[in-house]
C-alpha cells in the first residue's frame, strides 16, 4: 500500500465529477472508468489507488488512514466531526443546509419543535445556539415526508435545486450554512505523503482558478 496515494471518493454523481478533476490534475486512473462494478481501481505509473465508499464513509477511511486523502461534502464533515485535515473546497457539489417547513408554516415558539433529520448533530447545534427547544426525529432519507405526514414541523436537510421541496410544497424558512465538497487527508499520511498531497492540491488549485476565471 505505502507508496501508493489512496483516494476514497464518494460513490456518485459528486465521485465521478472529482474524479475528473483530480484525472485532470495529473492524477488519473483510466481503469475507473471502464463502468465495471469493481470498487478498487489503481494506477501503477501515477502510483494512484482509488477507491469508492459511501459518501458518508469516506471521512472513516481518511480518519483511521486506510485513505491518505478523500473527498465529503461539508455536510458530513460537520455531522461526523472527523479527525482530519479539511485541505481545501473544491467548489463542486455546491448546495444548502437548510430548515424547511409546509408552505404558509407557522412556528409555535411555545411548543417543543419537532426536527426530522438526516444530520441530527448539525440540528442539534443550530437550535441550541438559539436556546429553542427541539424533538429530533431522525431519518435516513426521504426526509421532505416527515412535515406532511406530520411526523415533524420542520426538517433540516440539504437543498440544491430546490425541486424536491418544491415539488412537495415545501420551502426554505432559513439557511443554515452553504455547504460544498471538501478535500481531506489522514493526519500522518499527510506528512508522510505530502509532496504527493502538495502536487495535487497545487494542480487542482490551478484548475480551480481557471474555472473561476472563465
Ligand atoms: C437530497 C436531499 C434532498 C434533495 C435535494 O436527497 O436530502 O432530498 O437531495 O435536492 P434538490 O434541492 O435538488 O431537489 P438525496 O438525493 O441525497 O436522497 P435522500 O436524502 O432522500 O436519501
Amino acid at each position: 500500500m505505502s507508496n501508493y496515494l489512496n483516494i476514497a471518493l464518494p460513490k456518485g454523481r459528486l465521485g465521478e465529477k472529482v474524479y475528473a478533476m483530480f484525472a485532470q490534475a495529473g492524477f488519473d486512473c483510466a481503469e475507473i472508468l471502464s463502468g465495471s462494478r469493481k470498487l478498487i481501481f489503481e494506477n501503477e505509473e501515477t502510483k494512484v489507488r482509488y477507491f469508492w465508499a459511501k459518501p458518508t464513509d469516506v471521512p472513516i477511511y481518511v480518519e483511521r488512514g486506510a485513505a491518505d486523502i478523500g473527498v465529503a461534502g461539508k455536510d458530513i464533515l460537520l455531522e461526523y466531526d472527523p479527525d482530519v485535515y479539511e485541505l481545501m473546497d473544491l467548489n463542486v457539489g455546491i448546495c444548502r443546509m437548510c430548515v424547511a417547513a409546509p408552505k404558509g408554516y407557522h412556528e409555535d415558539t411555545q411548543r417543543t419543535l419537532r426536527v426530522a433529520t438526516k444530520f441530527p448533530h448539525i440540528a442539534e447545534n443550530f437550535y441550541k445556539a438559539k436556546s429553542r427547544d427541539i424533538d429530533i426525529i431522525k431519518l435516513n432519507g426521504s426526509i421532505e415526508i416527515a412535515p406532511i405526514l406530520n411526523l415533524s414541523d420542520v426538517i433540516v436537510d440539504i437543498v440544491e435545486t430546490g425541486t424536491t421541496l418544491k415539488e412537495n410544497n415545501l420551502e426554505v424558512v432559513e439557511t443554515i450554512i452553504p455547504i460544498s465538497a471538501r478535500l481531506i487527508a489522514n493526519k500522518s499520511g499527510f506528512k508522510f505523503k505530502d509532496e504527493k498531497i502538495a502536487a495535487l492540491l497545487q494542480s487542482l488549485n490551478e484548475i480551480l482558478t481557471k474555472e473561476q476565471e472563465k
